[in-house]
């Protein structure tokens, strides 16, 4: 990552701005809402990534894409490197998955979103597109209850312990890989229960801060290393605790990693080294999910579910959006 990061003392970015992010990812949702259930992830990716895109070039912005759709030579648009915005406001750097979960999008599963985070230049992780083995945990817990280097059934037991309640009654949110296989096997052996998701673990991170409405405590697992700094700019903005390491697997991935800037590829981040000084971050459900609504399309609006986070104040914004100018959204078609 970029060591030299700056840490801003106060907010450094216009607060107008935290409810302009929220049009960015309703436009996206909507675009990928429009195919969602189709079968098709391409078509849905990239109509949300082109909405998102057009509307994020109306912002008075100097943004520099950091997390993106992928390298330069591999994206043609939102690529990492990219400057967005009208470049007459503040340089900023930007996270952002114009659709979060393409695969659960394509078969209109829960918990597909749009999501972007915003925060001043040189404070968002420059993370490249490899695996960021990941663990987070909600607001309100001691700092260190949990480590990504202790075993999984310590984490467990502390987080019941934390909780006052039984290990059984702590659920864990794990991706459903095989690579999770000998995880899942010890939280299981603690009488722990999993929920499996198929994909999307920036909402599985997220699901850790309300627990009593999503029934997830800890998240644990390997997801890609862009989702992770999103999610941590999420965990910024609403409270948690949450680490990351990258999984380098090659020496290609090494190599591109210290390329971005990570000079130590074995660090172990918390949140405020992937998501530093003042962050906004928004993500508009595009399928329904446990926090946010999927994309409605009415008779005579089109309802959009947007949640808004900003860190410095720790203000979370939940938009139900009524969109009757149901033209605007034509041209994402
Ligand atoms: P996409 O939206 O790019 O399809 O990513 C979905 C996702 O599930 C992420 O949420 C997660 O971090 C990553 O893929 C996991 O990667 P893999 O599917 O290779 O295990």
């Amino acid at each position: 990552m970029n060591q030299q990061m700056r840490f801003p003392k106060g907010p450094a970015l216009d607060r107008i701005l935290t409810l302009e992010l929220a049009r960015v990812t309703e436009r996206a949702a909507v675009a990928a809402a429009r195919l969602r259930g189709r079968g098709d992830e391409i078509a849905a990716d990239q109509a949300a990534v082109d909405a998102m895109r057009r509307e994020l070039n109306m912002l008075p912005i100097h943004g520099t894409v950091v997390i993106g759709e992928g390298e330069r030579d591999e994206a043609p648009m939102l690529y990492i490197g990219e400057e967005v915005g009208t470049k007459t406001g503040p340089k900023v750097d930007i996270a952002l998955d114009p659709l979060e979960g393409t695969t659960i999008a394509a078969k209109n599963l829960p918990n597909a979103l749009a999501v972007i985070a915003i925060a001043e230049e040189g404070s968002l992780l420059n993370a490249p597109d490899v695996y960021m083995a990941k663990i987070a945990i909600g607001p309100g817990y001691e700092p260190g209850l949990v480590d990504l280097d202790r075993p999984a059934a310590e984490n467990i037991a502390a987080i019941a312990r934390a909780k006052g309640v039984p290990v059984n009654e702590v659920t864990a949110c794990v991706l459903d890989r095989p690579r999770h296989a000998r995880m899942i096997e010890e939280i299981r052996a603690t009488g722990a229960a999993i929920r499996l998701i198929g994909d999307g673990d920036v909402a599985g991170v997220i699901h850790t801060t309300s627990p009593d409405e999503t029934g997830i405590d800890i998240y644990m697992g390997i997801g890609g290393a862009p989702e992770g700094v999103l999610a941590a700019a999420a965990l910024r903005c609403i409270g948690g605790q949450m680490q990351g390491r990258l999984v380098i697997n090659s020496g290609e991935q090494r190599e591109r990693a210290i390329r971005m800037g990570v000079s130590d590829v074995d660090h172990k981040y918390d949140v405020s080294e992937m998501a530093r000084g003042d962050v906004l971050f928004a993500a508009t459900g595009v399928t329904d999910g446990n926090l946010l609504s999927g994309v409605k399309f009415g008779k005579r609006a089109i309802i959009t579910h947007t949640v808004v986070m900003r860190s410095s104040s720790g203000t979370v914004r939940w938009i139900k959006a009524e969109h009757q100018d149901m033209e605007k959204f034509t041209d994402a078609l």
